[in-house]
């Protein structure tokens, strides 16, 4: 019997869910022509606003941008330091390091795969003791599953922290039922085709209820004018979303809380057949994971098993093969303790399996025996990736 290709993430099954509304939408921006800022842009933060519960919603032009338009909001610059999970996608890091300030990596937890409490209080110590100004810690909601918000809230009170989440991965999630956008001073996502919403291009937005940052935050997005319209108030960028990724935005938006239910049916059906040696992350009972990815710990040799899948035909990512602070830019940046246990040792050992909300049964039990078989065979072959 011959199948199909198994798809990692599949938008041409979403795209013929929405039929001709996103050609019509695009069509509808090409004949009023307000391509940059036009009237979608606009009713999309509305709309996302209304989603997330958060009183303002700004987009920009992608995840990392929203990243560095947040911490430049909150005032972070050269002299501050930021707590960053080790564990994440380089564009956490990367915006603390472009604003001239320092990241100081803390550990993640091997449950939920977020940061750990007591290593960023480790790394805000560490911060202090080489003279810097800790300013701001930066929660990721990793794989999709919001962090402990209620440990980051204690610790930012403790120590006067400013709190930026970083939802790029997590955008309709949510936390004892407060939904992501609401849960941190300032929180970030991207519209990066492959995340949960996302779109044909880049794009990104920041959600704030503070009224003074969301009018800081147009104003930076945007070359970085006074509220007047007066230009050359401060220095700012061009980081603005395109009238037509908004548009497709608005049209996936009308079906992403059926898609977030969808992904969590895969997700619970995988954590049911899959054999008990791979582990996903657990999620706390009050949270809601979008599941972005679907990260496995597996057993023995990593690279054997995901190498054993894709010769099945499942697709296998691996989100990251390395933590932050063993990368060549950024290990000369500080962490909470010398190693950072948690971090490297999910780096050599997870492996993320398709995840979507077009994901037939069929189709996972295909993933789910695929994955079943390749940890059986490495079972009985020498580890090698963790030598
Ligand atoms: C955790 C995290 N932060 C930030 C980003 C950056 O988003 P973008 O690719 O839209 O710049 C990503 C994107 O993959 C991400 O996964």
């Amino acid at each position: 019997m011959s199948h199909s290709t198994i798809e990692f993430i599949d938008l041409a099954a979403q795209r013929k869910r929405l039929g001709p509304q996103i050609e019509q939408a695009i069509a509808r921006v090409l004949d009023h022509g307000r391509f940059v800022l036009g009237p979608e842009v606009g009713e999309l933060e509305a709309r996302l606003q209304t989603f997330s519960g958060a009183r303002h919603c700004v987009t920009c032009a992608n995840g990392t941008d929203a990243l560095e338009l947040g911490l430049a909001a909150l005032g972070v610059g050269p002299g501050d330091a930021v707590i960053v999970p080790a564990f994440t996608y380089l564009a956490t890091a990367e915006a603390v390091v472009r604003l001239g300030a320092t990241p100081v990596f803390a550990d993640v937890d091997q449950t939920s795969f977020n940061m750990c409490g007591d290593s960023a209080e480790a790394a805000i110590g560490v911060a202090k003791g080489l003279g810097l100004n800790v300013r701001c810690i930066i929660p990721v909601d990793l794989f999709g599953q919001p962090a402990d918000y209620d440990m980051i809230g204690r610790l930012a009170e403790k120590h006067g922290l400013k709190v930026l989440a970083d939802a790029a991965q997590s955008f309709g999630a949510s936390w004892r039922g407060r939904k992501v956008g609401s849960l941190a001073d300032v929180t970030i996502t991207s519209f990066y085709p492959s995340k949960p919403l996302g779109c044909y291009g880049d794009g990104g937005a920041v959600f704030t209820d503070d009224p003074e940052i969301a009018s800081l935050l147009r104003s930076l997005r945007n070359h970085g004018p006074a509220d007047s319209g007066a230009i050359g108030e401060r220095i700012g960028r061009n980081s603005r979303l395109d009238t037509i990724q908004a548009a497709i935005l608005l049209e996936k938006l009308s079906i992403f809380e059926s898609e977030i239910e969808a992904r969590n049916t895969v997700a619970r059906r995988y954590a049911e057949r899959l054999p008990r040696s791979v582990v996903a992350p657990t999620v706390h009972q009050e949270n809601l994971s979008v599941w972005a990815q679907y990260t496995l710990k597996v057993p023995g040799d990593r690279n054997a098993i995901a190498a054993a899948c894709r010769a099945s035909g499942t697709p296998i990512a691996v989100h990251y093969t390395a933590p932050l602070h063993w990368l060549p830019t950024y290990k000369r940046f500080p962490t909470a303790t010398p190693r950072l246990a948690g971090a490297e040792q999910l780096s050599t050992c997870v492996m993320s399996l398709p995840m979507h909300g077009y994901l037939d049964e069929a189709t996972q039990d295909r993933v789910i025996d695929a994955v079943r078989r390749a940890v059986d065979s490495c079972a009985q072959s020498p580890s090698k990736a963790n030598a």
